[in-house]
């Protein structure tokens, strides 16, 4: 296990709520201070970085279908290369496959089949992710290229999704009680060199400010709007 840092604490919920304003957060500082991320929580809170890249695909997918012209480029290459970095290289790559899929494959249930279409999905992932890089680092998405683009993202978040889910709620936990508690710790502290080692001293958080920077130029900063409306009446 992992204390985490003041300094950490402070960015990461600035980050989260979107807020420049420290002082509503720092009155928790010292509670914060003693919290711990446990491996499990660590690769989970990843997870909800990936599924907001996710729903800027989804806010992309529409632009592409309804005016091309009007995808954000510049947006859209920023979460893939996000996702390419992030997802991909560290958490899919140093993480799950590295040190969790080795372990669960091993396992005496069902659960052992279980890597082996994560894998083939993080392998598709990685082909969208080239072909997203590729159409974003384009000056233009031409009238043809629009349902092709918004396609091919719409399948990415059917797929990852549930492939989230799936780890969330079977792979991970099965990973943890094979390990066992002194194991499961000590990769709680590897993980965290693996990600300062990767992606710096402030991985985590630099991934969460430019997710929140991204879903602002695509105006999804204020969750409020995707508020659903009330049913119909019965
Ligand atoms: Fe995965
Ligand atoms: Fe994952």
């Amino acid at each position: 296990m992992k204390a985490i840092a003041t300094r950490r604490s402070v960015l990461l919920a600035t980050a989260t709520a979107g807020f420049t304003a420290l002082a509503p957060w720092s009155h928790a500082k010292e509670e914060e201070d003693q919290a711990e991320v446990t491996a499990n929580e660590d690769l989970m809170r990843e997870h909800g970085v990936i599924r907001r890249a996710l729903f800027v695909y989804r806010e992309a997918a529409r632009r592409a279908r309804a005016d091309p012209a009007s995808v954000p480029l510049r947006g859209l290459l920023d979460t893939a290369r996000l996702m390419r970095r992030f997802a991909e290289d560290y958490h899919e790559h140093a993480l799950e496959e590295t040190h969790i899929f080795p372990v669960v494959r091993k396992l005496k249930s069902p659960v052992s089949q279980l890597p082996e279409v994560l894998l083939t999905q993080h392998q598709r992932g990685r082909e969208i992710t080239d072909y997203v890089i590729r159409v974003a680092g384009g000056t233009r998405v031409g009238q043809g290229g629009g349902e092709s683009l918004a396609a091919t993202l719409e399948t990415f978040v059917a797929m990852y999704g549930p492939h989230t889910a799936r780890e969330d709620t079977v792979l991970f936990p099965a990973w943890k009680a094979a390990l066992g508690e002194k194991n499961y710790e000590e990769m709680g502290e590897q993980f965290e060199d693996l990600e300062r080692k990767m992606l710096g001293a402030d991985g985590f958080e630099h991934a969460l400010k430019q997710i929140a920077g991204i879903e602002e130029s695509f105006g999804l900063a204020n969750l409020s709007t995707v508020t659903a409306p009330p049913p119909p009446a019965a």
